[in-house]
């Protein structure tokens, strides 16, 4: 009886049918405006979406830091120094947890 019923539940996405239309979900990221901001859409929004940043959470100065460094040193993030802090800080009053370390 229980195999019946697994196989009928697997197989029951096969027949679906759907005669309404689907509207997908609209998700805003909160992307949060101020100084800085510009820095991140020009260095790090031009390889991918802000996804990236915010699904780390609220994270310390030195983490942001590290990530930023990685984009430069890894992937080539074209960046001098004052863009690196300049979005540093950025993220760090954004999505930071008050900890420098
Ligand atoms: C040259 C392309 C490029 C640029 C510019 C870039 N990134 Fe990335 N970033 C990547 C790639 C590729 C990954 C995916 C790495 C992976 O899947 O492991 C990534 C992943 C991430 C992640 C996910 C966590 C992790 O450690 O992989 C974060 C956070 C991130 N980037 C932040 C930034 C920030 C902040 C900037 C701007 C300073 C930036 N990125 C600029 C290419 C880039």
């Amino acid at each position: 009886m229980k195999k019946i019923i697994i196989a009928a539940l697997l197989a029951a996405p096969l027949f679906a049918q759907v005669n309404e239309k689907i509207e997908v979900p609209y998700v805003p990221f909160p992307i949060k405006m101020g100084t800085g901001f510009d820095a991140v859409q020009a260095n790090c929004l031009t390889c991918h979406s802000f996804g990236y940043i915010i699904n780390q959470g609220r994270q310390s100065k030195a983490f942001w830091r590290e990530k930023v460094d990685k984009m430069i040193i890894h992937f080539k993030a074209p960046m001098d120094e004052a863009a690196a802090v300049a979005t540093t800080d950025y993220l760090f009053e954004h999505y930071g947890n008050d900890k420098l370390k």
